[in-house]
């Protein structure tokens, strides 16, 4: 069999069997986190971080970053990876910074990251694929185990430019495939040594958010008396603080952020949905922490929300509809109004291209 191995003139692009097997986000027009980080934590405000699956998920964040000329993290987890496939996605990306060029963006802030990296493979595929920033989880590793494979991702995301982000203190509740049933808030005493050791630049935190539209069971909330809603219990901002004074000005990310808005899951339950109790973030908390170190918040359950919200209206309201474009139409603009509304109202990181 013949094998074609051919290192184009450019280097950030590998050949082999005519098919590219190397691209650096370089040639994608994608950026990594380091600037936009640095600038987001000496001004106070966080970078969105939007989980996305499909081409109309995409192409609501591109709009909405457009619109309010915000820095945006495009990310996706292993799973959404395998649904969407690396290589569409890696085209998917490029077409995000032209589509925001076409859009009127002269100079688009995207980065194509890698949520919840869950091994060395998985984050050097993802690094010779395109991404621009990796997330490398081991969280739910021992804490030495942690730092090795942190430091193993770091030394090869490094050699690409590449920014890593790492987790310490675990989530309640799901992280794509890796589960915990209790939250470990993170140490603030550990912080120094596995940032230091592990040479992460960024770390996910853990200060009471969890991921999913069931943040909190309704045991560990009280109830409005007038409303009869769930009101979660605040976030450890003291924890988040005693972290920002050991290391001051390193960027720190929260993961499991959605509000799980309540008129999304009404229009949901009200058009033959359930989700009972579902209960997130308080938006006025994400508020608080954007102004701290916290400069990149993660939201994927209520770009879901809002997608299934508009599609069940939809399908309520027209039974006869069948065209994927004519119920896929408002779930993107339904999600668009989401992403401008975190954007401009909740992390403050409008304005900053
Ligand atoms: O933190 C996990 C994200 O919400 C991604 O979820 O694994 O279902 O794509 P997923
Ligand atoms: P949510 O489930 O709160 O949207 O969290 C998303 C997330 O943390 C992705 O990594
Ligand atoms: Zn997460």
């Amino acid at each position: 069999m013949l094998t074609l191995h051919a290192e184009i003139e450019n280097t950030n692009i590998l050949l082999k069997n005519n098919r590219i097997i190397m691209t650096s986000y370089k040639e994608l027009g994608l950026v990594n986190t380091r600037e936009m980080f640095a600038k987001a934590v000496a001004g106070g405000y966080a970078i969105p971080a939007f989980n996305f699956n499909t081409l109309e998920q995409m192409q609501a964040i591109v709009q909405a970053a457009v619109e309010t000329k915000s820095p945006v993290i495009m990310q996706v987890s292993k799973g959404a990876r395998n649904y969407a496939n690396g290589t569409i996605l890696r085209y998917m990306a490029q077409g995000a910074v032209e589509y925001a060029k076409e859009l009127g963006c002269e100079a688009p802030q995207i980065v194509l990251h890698l949520d919840h990296g869950d091994s060395f493979e998985l984050c050097k595929d993802c690094i010779d694929n395109g991404f621009s920033s990796v997330m490398i989880d081991g969280s739910s590793l021992p804490y030495e185990e942690n730092i090795a494979l942190t430091k193993k991702v770091v030394e090869y995301a490094h050699q690409h430019d590449v920014t890593v982000e790492a987790e310490l203190g675990v989530l309640a509740g799901v992280e794509d495939e890796v589960a915990s049933e209790v939250s470990h808030y993170t140490k603030p005493e550990e912080v120094i040594d596995f940032s230091t050791r592990s040479g992460c630049d960024s770390l996910a935190i853990s200060i009471g958010t969890s991921h999913g539209a069931y943040k909190f069971t309704p045991e560990q909330c009280t109830r409005d008396p007038k409303t009869g809603k769930l009101v979660p219990p605040p976030l450890a901002f003291d924890i988040l603080h005693q972290i920002e004074e050991k290391l001051p000005g390193f960027p720190i990310v929260l993961h499991g952020s959605s509000s799980v808005p309540q008129d999304e899951v009404d229009t949901i339950n009200a058009h033959g949905g359930k989700l009972p109790d579902a209960v997130g973030i308080p938006e006025e908390q994400l508020r608080e922490a954007s102004k701290s170190a916290v400069c990149k918040i993660n939201i994927d359950s209520d770009s879901r929300l809002a997608m299934t919200a508009a599609i069940r209206k939809h399908f309520d309201e027209n039974p006869g509809h069948f065209d994927p474009r004519q119920y896929l139409k408002p779930a993107r603009e339904n999600m668009k109004k989401m992403y401008m509304h975190k954007i401009v109202d909740v992390l403050g990181s409008d304005n900053k291209l």
